[in-house]
């Protein structure tokens, strides 16, 4: 379908709740697609409706993450919950699409278990270890509008968007 640009924080759509699917249609499936194609783009290993400016609950994973073969299609989690976390946790450095080259160190429950529907209608569970868990629950924090920045303090918060509103300035001087 299409690469769609990628809504990168400050930017307030980023902030929105997302808003549950009711059938899984045509639309859908199309957003499906333009999410993978976007997220392949960037080198993602999982990207939120949200971030491609569609405010749907629905966010995919990449594959081999997902435990599935890497040349399966990305994994689709409609109207995801999570519905256990556990109560060990682990702590390690976590980026996001919408922080283009920022890292920040976010401590997580190691393992995650999500319900979802997926593209076919079906209702599934897929529970996550280490890396899949923090991106289960990273890309579920976009679904309420919770980023990143949202594990630092003011401080660091203030440097990061200083930082990226001058990747984005460089981006419109090459535009012209
Ligand atoms: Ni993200």
């Amino acid at each position: 379908m299409a690469v769609r640009a990628v809504v990168v924080w400050p930017d307030d759509r980023l902030r929105q709740a997302s808003v549950p699917i009711v059938a899984i249609d045509e639309s859908v499936r199309a957003l499906y697609q333009d999410l993978v194609d976007s997220m392949y783009a960037e080198n993602g290993l999982g990207i939120a409706a949200l971030q491609i400016g569609d405010p749907r609950r629905m966010f995919i994973v990449e594959p081999k993450l997902a435990g599935r073969e890497p040349t399966d299609p990305p994994v689709a989690f409609i109207n995801p919950e999570v519905v256990w976390t556990s109560t060990e946790q682990q702590d390690s450095e976590e980026g996001c699409l919408s922080f283009p080259e920022i890292y920040i160190k976010v401590k997580r429950p190691l393992r995650a278990r999500v319900r979802a529907m997926g593209l076919d209608g079906e209702i599934f569970e897929i529970e996550g270890e280490g890396l899949m868990a923090r991106c289960l629950l990273h890309e579920n924090d976009h679904l309420t509008g919770k980023l990143l920045v949202d594990f630092v303090g003011p401080l660091k918060r203030q440097m990061i968007k200083k930082k990226l509103m001058k990747v984005k300035d460089a981006e419109l001087d090459e535009a012209g």
